[in-house]
């Protein structure tokens, strides 16, 4: 069987490239999109998150706005940064990066941000706009998995789609939008009995799982489509997935790579967020 890798890298170049033409068009009528980007302490993963979103923002013409706030920033420090980037009517988008230092109630934080200005899509507003198919912004790394299989030419309408992870940022919106566009949704996580026995089932399996290479050919059909959410740094250094790549390789139809698969999306779909603020602020 044909085996096609689901390049992510070149799908969200392509994306960022539609980006950077509309910014073009906003400058045009003086309205330059603005990412507010707010990392609290020195989380080493967090720093090179935060670093390739900025990146990607220079690239596509985004100003950024970087508040690297110390380790002991208080909640109301914080609440008070996120009231005065939602009055400001420069800014666009506001983006915390997960996780807060302990003792900052997350769920505060988030709660604070304007859901005009919620470009990672994690306010309840947000969340319930999505659950009852209202607009609204949406978690970027499932709504960039949308994005990869339909510009990859994969139907979700009919499939069996099957999520293995029940977060809020990623397995729950995931199942949401697979709904939406008319597949066939189950959703797995750590209690479900005989995984492999439902996985077996999916033509379309996304993978959220947290641990490395934990998918193998023996969890998945022949043909199927697999969307490797996780990464992991293994002890050669290089980098992996949920998914065991070599392993299942030979029996799917499509499969994304760790890096360069849905990693890439994640960020371009923030671009993407961040464009649309601008454009309906404007
Ligand atoms: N931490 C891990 N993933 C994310 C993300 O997508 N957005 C934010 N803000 N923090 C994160």
């Amino acid at each position: 069987m044909e085996t096609k890798i689901i390049d992510g890298k070149k799908i969200a170049n392509e994306i960022k490239k539609e980006l950077k033409e509309k910014v073009i068009k906003l400058k045009e009528k003086n309205i330059i999109p603005t990412l507010a980007v707010v990392l609290v302490g020195k989380d080493e993963a967090s720093k090179v998150y935060v670093s390739n979103k900025k990146k990607a923002c220079d690239y596509i013409g985004i100003r950024s706005l970087s508040y690297e706030l110390p380790e002991d920033t208080t909640e109301e420090q914080l609440l008070d940064l996120m009231n005065e980037l939602n009055e400001r009517e420069d800014v666009h988008g506001i983006l915390v990066q997960l996780p807060l230092p302990n003792g900052i109630n997350e769920e505060k934080v988030i709660q604070a941000i304007d859901p005009k200005k919620d470009v990672d899509g994690f306010h309840p507003q947000s969340v319930g706009a999505l659950s009852i198919g209202h607009k609204g912004f949406v978690s970027c790394t499932p709504s960039g998995i949308i994005e990869l299989l339909k510009r990859s030419n994969i139907t979700i309408e009919g499939k069996e789609c099957v999520v293995v992870g029940r977060s809020n940022i990623v397995g729950k919106p995931m199942a949401l939008l697979l709904l939406r566009e008319n597949g066939t949704i189950t959703v797995c996580h750590s209690r479900t009995k005989d995984l492999k026995e439902v996985t077996k089932r999916a033509d379309i399996l996304v993978a959220a799982i947290g641990k490395p290479k934990f998918i193998t050919k023996e969890y998945i059909k022949e043909g199927a489509v697999i969307i490797d959410v996780g990464i992991h740094r293994q002890e050669n250094k290089k980098l992996c997935g949920d998914v065991d790549f070599d392993d299942c390789i030979d029996k799917v139809s499509g499969i994304t790579p760790v890096p360069g698969g849905v990693g890439p999306m994640t960020i371009a779909m923030l671009m993407n967020n961040c464009v649309e603020s601008a454009e309906s602020l404007a």
